[in-house]
């Protein structure tokens, strides 16, 4: 049955059942405790937490999921995939376990023909948690198997939370009997509470029925974890796993050889010409091939482009790793291009924004490929220069911190080292490089910790929002409301009252501030009763549906229940409706000169300015950048007209509204916003002007680069842009009429009067080292005899650099060859000295050398030197100690 059919069946089946079907949700919620969605459930959390009302009481699902921490089991075991994809029934208070059990178990039994997976029941083996009796109970009435078959495990294994605080349960999973091919006899009365891994793989886990019914604040580890309460209500979340379920139905070994994965590894078997099953170390990079090309291309299909931190590096780790086991493999040419259009044309098929979003995709994995095969060439000359300072040194080991800089800086992986160090006969310290991982990873960790407590904080809004519901949120209506004070907060904790000069928090029944969103800035503005006023700092939505404004106390005293005026300031929501419409405006210019895969992946405007990502991996050419100008420019001259609406977020797609990556939108009502119809359809809860000629102009002030694959422009708008201009044309003026030319002739005099420039410094110093070596005669007429030896010292404060040197071997060439000779010249630049000290061969042979005496001399100036006997250098920090230098030269050849 090929993976298709099976999602299909699934499906169907609880569709049948009164399930509502959701189509999977994208891979990036914005759930600040996830990286990428893990589980099916994830879309749905609010509404097991009671935070939202769910609108329909049963869903199922076939949700794409991200999981890493294994990411080093991957094609090691049968099991464990990076991308997977989850099957789930949800119930929102609806049934509860005997539903579940009865659907899940119908669906595994019902025959093939039926409509079913057709497993048989003898290999079946459903799971409690100890203790739980009374799913112990209802898995023997639903299924007529006997209490010993069920299996008790402690909540290691079946109690499911999400890891950090959140909704968690009790839960039951089905187990499939592979047979004793794949391991030993189970004896479930003898094993205890914990799942012995020696029947992992043999009893595989294909059903997890979660009987989600407690509320977590905290989880230290699967087994460890307090309860703070219950949910409101009981539910089901389960998830089967798509692919486990199709390598037992499609009769393979594992979940990388299922129809929708076996393609790359044959196509990997071509390009490398090596046979899969024939070698285990090379299936298990084949596997990781497989598995790896397809997770990397499902996350830049949700927009996450490679990175050094959080999603963008779990990305780039993938895409590597890819790349490097097809090089171990023995395939060095780029392989992602060979290798990803055929994941893209098996998951195509039900993912069809890979089609059609292809050519951005592309883009992005096979330009990481690039990189990093820079990233090689330039690592494997770090790795070469260290393996030789190893051997040089009379060592046999490459250290951990060379090791874990090889890692960190250049993107080696440790196995790469390793085997190139073994090629060298070189060991590594391969412990000593564990433990820095293992710092920069409790490092990881106490962030993610940071960031868990911050997402802690939403408990009091939460209450908030339970005790007086949400805000009435007018911003789209009126900049001015009458308004009670509802709940008054410092630091996060509610207060009586914010005196005089405070910073505290508020909550209003109704507002018109507009709460940051969408990449627009929060409102500015004030709030004024009888007795008092404040000043609105900022504004956030911390929960769904709650606004809370940050504000100081300008005068008086601000209690809870005080009705008030709020009031937004005008001129600056006037600025920032032209700054987010102008964003709508940049980004549709960005698609028409650029071609419609420029996507943007994240924005930020506030009055005057505006900021947008987007995908795309090579720099604006001046040319495109004035074609994106332009057209921005003329959609505002044209003035067209700005409108929003609502819509289900089917009618806004097949309106080719675009919906930003990981954003989440309420299904059945989004807002698209559109400039000059079609010509600028997006998803936006933003605030906009009216028509496009009120954002008065768009100037791009800047375009860089921010991270692989994504770009940024930067602009101003509305009278900040108008300022910016008058600003330029105001230092153009002064140049004009200091160079007294006309506008357009300022590049060409501007050039010529830097080439003038460069050919007179040219031509001075060529006139200053004539004069400097033109000394040189004179010096030597000056030498002294000392001890024998023909001295010239000399302080020649103009030179520097290399006219040292060339005076002081001018100076040598000139003292008679036939005796002993010295020339010590001492010049400065930049504040430093330095000094060069010439000896003659006939001063040579009589054994002075030149590096003696410029250690002496140097030591004077404040610093250090050496050369050889015939010519030396140094130099020191103290130019006035140059004379003192000289003497100690010139005692230095006497006393020798
Ligand atoms: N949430 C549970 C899991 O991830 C069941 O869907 O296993």
């Amino acid at each position: 049955m090929d993976t298709a059919e099976i999602r299909r069946r699934f499906v169907a089946h609880f569709e049948a059942a009164g399930h509502t079907a959701v189509p999977s949700a994208s891979l990036l919620v914005p759930d600040p405790t996830l990286l990428f969605v893990n589980a099916g459930m994830v879309p749905f959390k609010p509404y097991f937490l009671g935070q939202e009302t769910p609108p329909y009481p049963r869903a199922t699902s076939v949700q794409k999921c991200i999981r890493t921490p294994d990411i080093e089991d991957v094609g090691k075991t049968t099991r464990h995939g990076t991308f997977f994809e989850m099957c789930g029934n949800f119930s929102f208070g609806d049934y509860f376990k005997q539903g579940a059990i009865e659907l899940a178990w119908e669906l595994v039994t019902k025959p093939v023909a039926d409509g079913g997976f057709g497993l048989e029941e003898s290999r079946l083996h459903p799971s409690v948690l100890a203790g739980d009796d009374e799913a112990l109970a209802l898995w023997c009435k639903v299924t007529g198997l006997p209490e010993s078959r069920i299996v008790k495990l402690g909540p290691k294994e079946n109690y499911w939370s999400m890891g950090v605080p959140g909704p968690g349960g009790p839960c039951s999973e089905i187990l499939y009997d592979r047979g004793p091919a794949y391991g030993p006899d189970a004896d479930w009365a003898a094993m205890g509470t914990d799942m012995d891994p020696a029947l992992e793989d043999r009893y595989l886990e294909i059903w997890n029925l979660v009987f989600m019914q407690d509320e977590l604040s905290e989880v230290r580890s699967k087994s460890d974890f307090d309860i703070s309460g219950s949910l409101p209500k009981k539910n089901i979340d389960t998830g089967m796993g798509l692919e486990r379920v199709a390598f037992l139905l499609q009769g393979r070994e594992n979940m990388y050889e299922i129809d929708v994965m076996f393609p790359v590894i044959q196509r990997a078997e071509e390009l490398t010409g090596k046979r899969y099953g024939a070698d285990a170390g090379d299936d298990v990079r084949m596997r990781v091939v497989a598995d790896h090309v397809r997770s990397s291309m499902m996350l830049i299909g949700d927009g996450v482009t490679p990175g050094n931190e959080g999603r963008g590096y779990v990305l780039r780790r993938l895409l590597r790793r890819a790349v490097r086991s097809m090089r171990l493999l023995g395939y060095a040419d780029p392989a992602l291009p060979e290798l990803m259009p055929v994941s893209r044309d098996r998951m195509g098929e039900t993912y069809t924004d890979l089609v059609t979003d292809w050519e951005r995709i592309a883009r992005v994995a096979y330009n990481e490929e690039q990189v990093f095969r820079q990233t090689l060439a330039t690592g494997t000359t770090i790795f070469d220069t260290a393996a030789a300072q190893v051997r040089d040194s009379g060592g046999s080991s490459l250290s951990g911190s060379q090791a874990f800089t090889l890692h960190d800086t250049y993107g080696f992986p440790i196995d790469l080292t390793l085997e190139m160090a073994s090629e060298k006969g070189l060991e590594v310290d391969e412990a000593g490089f564990r433990g820095l991982m293992a710092e920069q990873r409790e490092r990881a960790k106490a962030d993610a910790r940071a960031k868990r407590g911050k997402h802690a904080d939403t408990g009091v809004y939460r209450g908030l929002l339970d005790a007086s519901g949400p805000t009435e949120w007018l911003a789209y209506d009126t900049l001015r409301t009458e308004s009670t004070v509802l709940a008054v907060l410092r630091e996060g904790a509610a207060v009586d009252a914010l005196g005089a000069g405070e910073v505290g928090e508020l909550v209003l029944d109704r507002t018109p501030f507009y709460a940051e969103s969408g990449g627009q800035a929060a409102d500015a503005g004030t709030m004024a009763w009888d007795g008092g006023a404040v000043e609105v700092l900022d504004v956030q939505r911390p929960v769904r549906g709650l606004v809370v404004h940050q504000v100081r106390v300008t005068d008086g005293e601000l209690r809870a229940g005080t009705p008030l005026v709020a009031q937004v300031d005008p001129q600056w929501r006037l600025g920032a409706r032209q700054a987010h419409s102008g964003t709508h405006v940049v980004h549709a210019a960005l698609r028409e000169v650029l071609g419609p895969s420029a996507l943007q992946s994240g924005s930020y405007n506030r009055p005057g300015y505006l900021r947008l990502d987007y995908g795309w991996t090579t720099a604006l050419s001046p040319e495109q950048l004035h074609a994106v100008e332009e057209v921005s420019n003329a959609a505002l001259r044209e003035d067209l007209p700005v409108s929003s609406q609502y819509m289900t977020l089917e009618e806004a797609k097949e309106w080719g509204a675009i919906a930003l990556f990981g954003e989440t939108y309420d299904n059945s009502a989004v807002r698209v916003v559109e400039i000059g119809g079609p010509w600028s359809r997006e998803l936006c809860g933003g605030t906009h002007v009216d028509h496009a000629s009120q954002v008065g102009t768009v100037v791009l002030t800047s375009e860089s680069s921010v991270g692989s694959g994504s770009r940024r422009v930067e602009a101003l708008v509305g009278l900040e842009g108008y300022a910016y201009l008058a600003k330029e044309r105001d230092l153009v003026g002064q140049l004009t009429s200091m160079l007294k030319v006309q506008p357009d002739q300022l590049p060409t005099r501007v050039a010529d009067v830097v080439e003038r420039l460069r050919t007179t410094e040219k031509e001075l110093e060529r006139l200053r080292l004539q004069q400097l070596l033109g000394s040189a005669a004179d010096l030597v007429a000056g030498a002294e005899d000392v001890a024998g030896v023909s001295f010239v010292g000399t302080v020649a404060s103009g030179a520097a650099g290399n006219d040292v040197r060339t005076l002081a071997l001018d100076v040598r060439g000139r003292l008679p060859g036939d005796r002993p000779g010295v020339a010590a010249v001492i010049g400065e630049a930049k504040g430093r000295p330095s000094l060069v000290v010439a000896v003659n061969e006939a001063g040579q042979a009589a054994g002075v050398s030149a590096s003696d005496l410029v250690r002496a001399g140097s030591e004077q100036l404040g610093g250090k030197g050496g050369g050889k006997a015939d010519v030396a250098q140094g130099g020191g920090t103290d130019p006035t100690k140059a004379d003192d230098a000289i003497a100690a030269i010139r005692r230095a050849l006497a006393q020798r």
